[in-house]
């Protein structure tokens, strides 16, 4: 068996931990990215009975479908008992930075069905300010150029995310520029003022929709915060 890296074993070790917000027979949303990889994992291998899971993304509807977990689609439901995903930096107020995994619009329509926010991370994750993670916006293709520029005069600097040389396609068929520099030392109001920005699907800021529970992997065990 594999050896797994010491971040591994706090991912798998909180992906563990989150089974016990699943109850049986619950339809839940499953977000996306490694951390959430081994809950998926996890969930399939518990044997917990589902009524369905509502995916965040193509990846991760795969994965769930590559491993017998019936997935729904979020048309069809009204609401979730439970929202499971990880982030990519959570505050002391469970406001949180997501899309690393370029899945953010999608996370946060699942997460805004959802009774409970579920967030699953490593302590690497866990600030005091948001914003050292550079800030993913997903952007519609032609206003790219203007969203560089309002992130300029709001002090950021906002990069095309890449993928092969080429500029990411999301899931929903748009950019992702990431925005380093940017001190999120507000952010409902922060994320209030750049969704409005015309050609703004989504940012990447989860204040509105934050986290209720965080598990937070450490390596003396999994603490609970809640918010
Ligand atoms: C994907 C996300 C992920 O939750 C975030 O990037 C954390 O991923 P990982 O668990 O791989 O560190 O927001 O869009």
């Amino acid at each position: 068996m594999s050896q797994l890296s010491s971040q591994d074993a706090l991912k798998a070790q909180v992906a563990q931990a989150a089974l016990a917000y699943v109850q049986p027979h619950a339809l839940i949303g499953v977000g996306t990215g490694s951390t959430v990889n081994f809950f998926i994992d996890a969930l399939a291998h518990s044997g917990i009975p589902l009524q369905g899971a509502v995916s965040s993304s193509v990846a991760s509807t795969q994965r769930m479908q590559s491993l017998g977990i019936p997935v729904v689609d979020v048309s069809q439901v009204d609401a979730l008992s439970v929202y499971i995903d990880g982030a990519d930096e959570i505050d002391g107020h469970g406001y949180m930075i997501k899309g690393g995994g370029a899945a953010l619009t999608r996370e946060k329509i699942v997460a805004a069905q959802a009774q409970q926010f579920v967030c699953i991370v490593d302590q690497s994750k866990r600030v005091d300010i948001l914003g050292a993670f550079p800030l993913p916006v997903e952007v519609i293709p032609m206003a790219v150029p203007h969203i560089i520029r309002q992130f300029a005069a709001l002090g950021g600097r906002a990069v095309l995310r890449l993928r092969e040389g080429q500029a990411l396609v999301t899931d929903n068929g748009q950019h992702i520029v990431d925005v380093h520099g940017l001190k999120l030392s507000d952010p409902l109001a922060q994320e209030a003022l750049i969704s409005q920005w015309p050609g703004v699907v989504t940012v990447g800021i989860f204040a509105y929709q934050k986290a209720d529970v965080c598990l937070l992997a450490t390596p003396s065990g999994v603490q609970t915060l809640r918010y």
